[in-house]
């Protein structure tokens, strides 16, 4: 049978990888621009792990253990495409921290030794955010005795979990320049009771309790092209973070992308580099695209997710220090933007994988640009126990 294929548009292939052209947006370093067909995924085509692998990289997502325990056969291929698993729920402090003084790792733990099982890299998600407090948070924690909570938990779950993790998102989302601070800080519960210092506190617990895992500063919507002054605020406190010599070892860009392109590539690489010069990895840490702003057809509307998806790829790999690639789910059957629901009620297609665990062409997408990619210097395992 004839393979099938979908042209995505106009695009390029360039020495740095394969470049899907996006109404607006032609790349720089290729004038000669051509027509790039992007094919149609089949079942038989190597799992992104491996094709990852291949390049010194890792690719996986983030799921529940609700849902791998309950459906093996989403686990099945969760655990063929994906070499990494993020924890999407388990181990933020509501999950974790029933009352002040317990600790409950039972779904971390799950998914800990899945992890293993599969030979996965596991990621830790998420010790220091403003949000998913347990309720008992507020009105227990104060200003006296913050430290010695915030500490308390970061070295029992990070000692807990100390040489079976990847990497330690250690800090989420706290740069937020619309609270008009001098230093771009967000007004979270931490800032207000330990002031700025609560960042590098964090960090130094969580490398003290963990000497082999990354350390990894967190945070969303670094990519849009409006948002220069969240990127020059993140750039800052990394810059001032290194400067003190905190233990921290990459950043992770979130990359929850919305349905248009909102990408400026020229400003995205060169935040990349700039991160890059301060000796730092970056990994992808939640990528997803929401199709609320595509139209209903399902053929028109995973073109247009998969555009996007080639778009964002074809610039952030291009960075050498890009290490890992973790997308937020991976099949549609399982996703968390509640709040994306589209207009007409359709069931949403952000992921790779459609409710049935068929291949989209987001998954060429991502497949396409791990083939392109050029090839790490060395895997970004820092365990002994991975393989
Ligand atoms: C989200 C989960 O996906 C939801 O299931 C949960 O209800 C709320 O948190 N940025 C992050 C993640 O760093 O922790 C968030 O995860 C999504 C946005």
């Amino acid at each position: 049978m004839k393979r099938r294929e979908l042209v995505l548009g106009l695009g390029a292939v360039t020495g740095a990888g394969v470049v899907i052209g996006v109404e607006g947006w032609r790349s720089p370093q290729s004038p000669r621009q051509q027509s790039l067909a992007l094919p149609l995924p089949s079942r038989d085509a190597p799992p992104l792990r491996k094709l990852a692998a291949q390049k010194n990289l890792l690719y996986g997502a983030a799921t529940q253990k609700r849902f791998l325990a309950s459906d093996p056969i989403f686990a099945k291929h969760f655990k063929q495409e994906c070499g990494l698993l993020t924890p999407e729920v388990e181990l933020k402090w509501k999950r974790l921290r029933p009352t002040p003084n317990d600790f409950n790792f039972k779904d971390g733990d799950w998914l800990a030794d899945f992890a293993v099982q599969y030979q996965m890299a596991f990621r830790g998600h998420t010790l220091v955010w403003h949000k998913g407090f347990p309720p008992w948070f507020e009105g227990h924690v104060n200003a006296l005795n913050a430290r010695d909570h915030l500490l308390h938990h970061i070295e029992t779950v990070v000692g807990h979990y100390a040489g079976r993790v990847h990497s330690w998102d250690v800090v989420n989302e706290v740069v937020f320049p619309i609270h008009n601070r001098r230093d771009g800080l967000r007004e979270n519960p931490w800032l207000q009771m330990l002031g700025p210092d609560y960042i590098e506190m964090a960090f130094r617990a969580a490398a003290a309790a963990d000497p082999d895992a990354l350390m990894v500063y967190n945070e969303v919507a670094l990519d849009f092209d409006e948002n220069d002054k969240k990127r020059a605020a993140t750039l800052a406190l990394l810059q001032r973070l290194k400067a003190k010599n905190v233990p921290i070892h990459a950043l992770g860009m979130q990359g929850h992308l919305r349905g248009k392109t909102q990408i400026n590539p020229n400003k995205l690489k060169a935040f990349l580099r700039e991160v890059s010069a301060l000796g730092l990895k970056i990994l992808i840490t939640e990528l997803d695209v929401t199709d609320r702003a595509f139209p209903r057809a399902i053929e028109q509307r995973d073109r247009q997710v998969a555009k996007i998806y080639a778009e964002y790829l074809s610039v952030v790999l291009q960075e050498p220090a890009v290490i890992a690639l973790i997308t937020w789910g991976l099949s549609d059957r399982y996703i968390w933007l509640k709040n994306e629901q589209r207009v007409d009620g359709a069931p949403p297609r952000p992921l790779l994988l459609d409710e049935q665990m068929n291949r989209k062409l987001a998954w060429s997408a991502i497949a396409n640009n791990l083939k392109a990619t050029s090839k790490r210097s060395s895997p970004s395992l820092t365990h002994n126990s991975l393989p």
